[in-house]
């Protein structure tokens, strides 16, 4: 089975991301995705299973690399991205082939609403469901004659309907998917550890105030 996670085509009644985590749930169980998943530092299932924050060891990504952890279900994207692709993410070529470059719809925490949509630039955290049917996009970093458009950039691509993401999770114009990948709460405990689940001091951000609720 390919990376579906259900089938190309099909209508949703309504963009719900609690429903959207749910296919993809079931994809992931189901081992759909190649994606490697990787135990966060809590060993816990049933905790993380019920929300708890998790824990996760920076020092394990390399620059250029994603992790995969779920939390709450649902796929989280860790990447380490390298200083060129924050440079690409910048350049006006870029920009201009995106739907919401300013983050303006509310898909991330107020931290989050820059142009990398993150607290620390080389550190993306993005909740992996394509915002179009809830397939999982897959992580293309960088140009390579597989790539899904000319002069690709480097981000993510969705196998089912062709929407593209570029590396801080903004989404194209003119595919099938309307929102950026939202971006959970999140903070730091310390210079190497990232924890899901926990907003910085004094931010009270939800993953279900989002607009695609
Ligand atoms: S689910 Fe349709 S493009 Fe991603």
């Amino acid at each position: 089975m390919s990376s579906h996670a259900i089938s190309p085509g099909a209508e949703p009644k309504r963009r719900d991301l609690l429903g959207l985590i749910a296919i993809a749930g079931t994809a992931i169980g189901a081992g759909a995705i190649a994606w490697p998943l990787i135990d966060s530092m809590n060993p816990s299932a049933d905790v993380i299973a019920a929300g708890a924050p998790i824990d996760i060891d920076l020092s394990k990504i390399a620059v250029g690399q994603q992790i995969v952890v779920l939390w709450r279900g649902a796929p989280m994207l860790i990447v380490n991205r390298t200083p060129a692709a924050l440079k690409t993410l910048q350049e006006p070529a870029l920009i201009k082939l995106l739907s919401d470059p300013g983050s303006t719809v509310h898909q991330q925490p107020p931290y989050a609403e820059n142009w990398h949509r993150s607290i620390r630039p080389e550190y993306a955290v993005l909740v992996g469901i394509c915002t179009h049917l809830g397939c999982l996009p897959a992580y293309m970093p960088a140009p390579d004659p597989s790539t899904p458009a000319p002069n690709w950039p480097g981000g993510y691509f969705c196998p089912c309907h062709g929407s593209k993401y570029d590396l801080a999770g903004r989404v194209y114009s003119g595919v099938p998917a309307p929102y950026n990948l939202p971006v959970p709460p999140y903070r730091f405990v310390d210079e190497k550890i990232l924890r899901i689940g926990e907003n910085p001091t004094g931010e009270t951000f939800e993953l279900t105030s989002v607009v695609q609720m």
